[in-house]
């Protein structure tokens, strides 16, 4: 550990780095817990079985705990035996084998940071990664010590349900008012991995029975009037359990999962050992309450934490350095899952338009790390799109190279190596490599350096020669203190057309239309030979590589590309091409237009799905994070809105044409369904933009017959943007209809702060809606998140002043949470003056005023930018 340099910065929160890793003094063979609840305070007595594995002190890690007694092999320890501090526990001459048992007191009941033992509505669950655990018992707390873990819980009868990791070996009576369970988890794991649960919950159970035919019993836990809601996770569950036998050859393990779904939680969901906890709105889904979007985040938050058991738990991370390993990977695989729910075509779509408007913008910015950082104040803040998301990347470009068979031979050899143990992205690589026969290693500084790469390229064809000449060129941005980026391995996966007649050309005599090449220098030129006539190249197809691409193109080799692309994501990304050039170098917007109106009645007809995502507009905060200096979000927005207004009006048949095509039909979770709804939604949208007459009547109609939450929320977000005479009455209609439906009422207030006119005053407004609640995060991010995609109204004193407040009142209530909306004000030195000045003083303002490590990093981040 080091005191960070800056003494201004984060002086009493230190910075910890990668290469002082050391590993541990101690390890801990097995864990007894015994946690009493009680309503004004909870009882932990822990006991650790300790073996020495190096020189050095016994160091336990706790945080807010008030130490009751401790205990070295069965005596208690005088005061001169240990050294209490702030977050240490320090055995003195701690022999090499010991037992050592502490009882401490902690306030669950008085915990909003929702970190370690808390409550959420009536019940106590926990959150313990990252580092959670050390909030609860005396312990060291990091991911590369591994236990066997017994748990004794202890509670009143009014919480029947009591849940802990494992299996349950014992229940019974204390008394005639509380009663107690005793757990056992079998396997080791690292203490961040541990869950327990008190409530009073209903189930749902059904039963899996594994490759190796073994039955395993499934469990869903949640409130009683919302059980009827599990059943998609019930699906998606054993969905994603043969789905890991199928294509990773992974068996589930233990003899029971268990999920429970808790309302207020700073993520999505969590992978504790057999017993997943879950935000509501990642478990919760029926057509009524929840939105397409939100029953498939649904499925694939199931996958993810359920393949977590073998990429992170079983296999876990030495060091939380290390995190994009289990994270990157994990998404890497949901997202592979996920391409058996819709399209793999639109799941690419919607997997890169996340990277890019979350990774990119961040990798742009002051917060810019590499996937795997080697330094940070506060784990929690990096739980973020680049560990995710670009570690996802990276996987998949290994995977990309090695093709299907070598890629599994190589996670093969990982799982074969590493089951049990705690590992670095190395490990990860090496066992690729070796398993594959592939020497991966150029892909490790994709792993240690930050920022979006750029390929520029450009293309030659000669006639005499029937050659096809193509120059690809890499560049990485320099960010301050890192080392001169290195050129990276980048697998560019690439087709050429016919221009005549728009098919794809023969590029060996296999037959292939397709070719990966690699490009791992500054500059490379690839050539293509017995070309008959000038083609044009379809460039990073299925988007082989996160970075930024620069071709040559002329506007209408892309228009041609949006017709005859016969792959639907760069049919997609052709589109989004085109629509960057409008919207960033001014070009005219005439191909888009023609080319739009000749292919999405083409789409619209065999995919549905596709045509509603070729409707995508880049977001004001995409568009924005290309723009480094003078940006000017209400120029912006105007030139935005221009071309909506352009689209709308070219395709002001289509959109007539098109919705009385697609009636509203009884309620599918299908592919096909959700493709007619997602076109009808985006359908009616062009359409009150183009101001067709009648179109806000037919939006109060689709709102009155809705089937589903998808079909009623697409109305009510035109009656609302739009401002037709009854979207007053629909708005108090959906609230009233949804008041006990909390996840209902989440859209209800995300669909207001959405609103692009939305003034400051209406979003304060909404937070002091007594329904608004800074407890629930949920609901705090239906808010923030919702807002932030209005930069006009965000990036002025006000608006940034109300992002400020927020991070200022939740540095102490939940500082995780106060440091992510505070982080949507990252970007403020791109602002064009005087927004630039005055949004920097509203950030400087609350120099001082937090106190949190989560807060503090991110506020000296955002300081030190510009
Ligand atoms: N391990 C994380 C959850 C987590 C991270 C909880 C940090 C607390 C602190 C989990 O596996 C995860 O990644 N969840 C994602 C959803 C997933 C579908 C990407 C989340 O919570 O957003
Ligand atoms: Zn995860």
């Amino acid at each position: 550990m080091n005191i960070a340099v800056n003494p201004d910065d984060h002086a009493v929160h230190p910075t910890i780095y990668l290469k002082d890793y050391q590993p541990p003094v101690f390890g801990v063979s097995t864990i007894d817990l015994d946690i009493r609840i009680h309503d004004t305070e909870t009882l932990v007595v822990s006991t650790l079985e300790m073996q020495r594995l190096h020189a050095g002190e016994l160091v336990l890690l706790g945080r807010d705990l008030e130490l009751l007694n401790v205990q070295l092999n069965g005596s208690d320890l005088a005061p001169n035996s240990y050294r209490l501090d702030k977050e240490t526990l320090t055995i003195l001459n701690a022999p090499d084998q010991c037992t050592i048992k502490t009882e401490v007191r902690i306030h669950p009941e008085n915990n909003t940071q929702l970190e370690g033992l808390y409550k959420s509505g009536g019940m106590y669950c926990t959150q313990n990664e990252p580092e959670g655990f050390r909030k609860i018992t005396f312990f060291p707390d990091r991911p590369d010590v591994l236990a066997v873990y017994t748990t004794r819980l202890e509670a009143d009868n009014q919480y029947p349900t009591l849940l802990a990791n494992g299996n349950l070996i014992e229940a019974g009576q204390v008394g005639a008012d509380r009663h107690y369970t005793i757990w056992q988890d079998p396997t080791k794991k690292p203490s961040y991995l541990f869950a327990c649960v008190a409530g009073d919950l209903a189930v749902l159970k059904d039963s899996f029975t594994t490759m190796e035919g073994k039955p395993v019993a499934l469990e869903i836990y949640t409130e009683e009037k919302d059980i009827e809601k599990c059943h998609v996770a019930m699906q998606a569950l054993k969905d994603s359990m043969l789905w890991d036998e199928e294509h990773y050859g992974r068996a589930y393990d233990l003899d029971n999962y268990m999920i429970v779904a808790v309302s207020q939680f700073n993520m999505g969901a969590m992978e504790n050992k057999g017993l997943n906890i879950f935000n509501t709105s990642c478990v919760l889904s029926s057509p009524e309450t929840s939105t397409d979007a939100s029953n498939f985040y649904v499925k694939s938050t199931i996958a993810h934490e359920y393949f977590h058991n073998w990429t992170g738990n079983r296999i876990t991370c030495r060091d939380w350095f290390q995190l994009c390993l289990k994270e990157g990977f994990t998404v890497f695989r949901d997202q592979s899952f996920s391409d058996t729910l819709q399209s793999p075509a639109v799941q690419r779509i919607d997997d890169v338009s996340s990277l890019k408007s979350a990774q990119f913008a961040e990798d742009a910015g002051p917060l810019s790390h590499p996937p795997r950082p080697d330094h940070f104040v506060e784990i929690n803040n990096f739980y973020t799109a680049t560990v995710y998301d670009k570690g996802a990347e990276i996987v998949r470009m290994m995977a990309t190279l090695l093709g299907e068979e070598n890629f599994r031979l190589g996670t093969d050899e990982y799982f074969r190596r590493h089951d049990g143990e705690a590992v670095t992205v190395e490990d990860l690589i090496g066992s690729l490599s070796d398993g594959s026969g592939t020497d991966l290693w150029n892909f490790l500084p994709w792993y240690s350096q930050p920022g979006t790469p750029v390929v520029t390229g450009q293309g030659v064809y000669d006639a005499e020669t029937r050659r096809y000449t193509l120059t690809l060129s890499q560049s990485i941005p320099k960010k301050p203190n890192y080392p001169a980026p290195q050129p990276l391995p980048i697998p560019v996966k690439i087709a050429l057309f016919n221009q005549q007649t728009g098919q794809p050309l023969l590029l060996d005599a296999q037959g292939e239309t397709e070719t990966v090449l690699m490009l791992n220098q500054s500059k490379q030129v690839f050539v293509f030979e017995h070309i008959a006539s000038q083609p044009i190249v379809s460039l990073l197809r299925d988007f082989s590589a996160p970075v930024l691409l620069n071709f040559d193109y002329q506007d209408q080799e892309l228009a041609f590309l949006m017709q005859y692309e016969t792959n639907g994501f760069n049919q997609w990304q052709a589109a989004q091409q085109l629509l960057e050039r409008i919207l960033l170098q001014g070009h005219d917007a005439s191909a888009y237009l023609e080319a739009l109106l000749v292919t999405l009645p083409k789409v619209a007809s065999v995919d549905p799905l596709l045509a509603s995502r070729l409707l995508d507009i880049p977001t004001e905060t995409f568009i924005a994070s290309r723009i480094d200096s003078n940006y000017d979000p209400v120029a912006v927005r105007s030139i935005r809105e221009a071309l909506m207004n352009a689209i709308a009006a070219e395709l002001k048949d289509f959109w007539s044409a098109s919705y009385a095509a697609l009636p509203i039909v009884p309620y599918a979770d299908t592919s096909e369904a959700m493709g007619q709804r997602a076109l009808r939604n985006a359908v009616l949208a062009f359409a009150s933009r183009a101001g067709i007459a009648n179109a806000l009547t037919l939006a109060s109609q689709q709102y009155d017959v809705a089937v589903c939450m998808t079909e009623r929320l697409g109305a009510l977000r035109q009656l609302v943007n739009y401002d037709a005479v009854d979207h007053d009455a629909k708005l108090t209609d959906f609230y009233q209809r949804f008041e006990n439906e909390a996840l209902a009422i989440d859209l209800w207030f995300g669909l207001q702060a959405s609103k692009p006119n939305a003034t400051i005053d209406e979003i304060t407004r909404l937070s002091q809606h007594p329904q608004f609640d800074l407890n629930t995060p949920n609901r705090v991010r239906s808010i923030t998140g919702n807002f932030a995609t209005n930069p006009v109204a965000v990036w002025t004193t006000e608006g940034a002043q109300f992002y400020a407040n927020l991070a200022k009142t939740l540095d102490a209530k939940n500082p995780i949470l106060g440091s992510r909306i505070l982080q949507v004000l990252s970007r403020w030195y791109t602002l064009k003056e005087p927004l630039r000045t005055q949004v920097r003083a509203v950030i400087d303002g609350l120099q001082g005023q937090v106190t949190s490590s989560s807060v503090v990093e991110t506020l000296a981040n955002l300081q030190k930018a510009g």
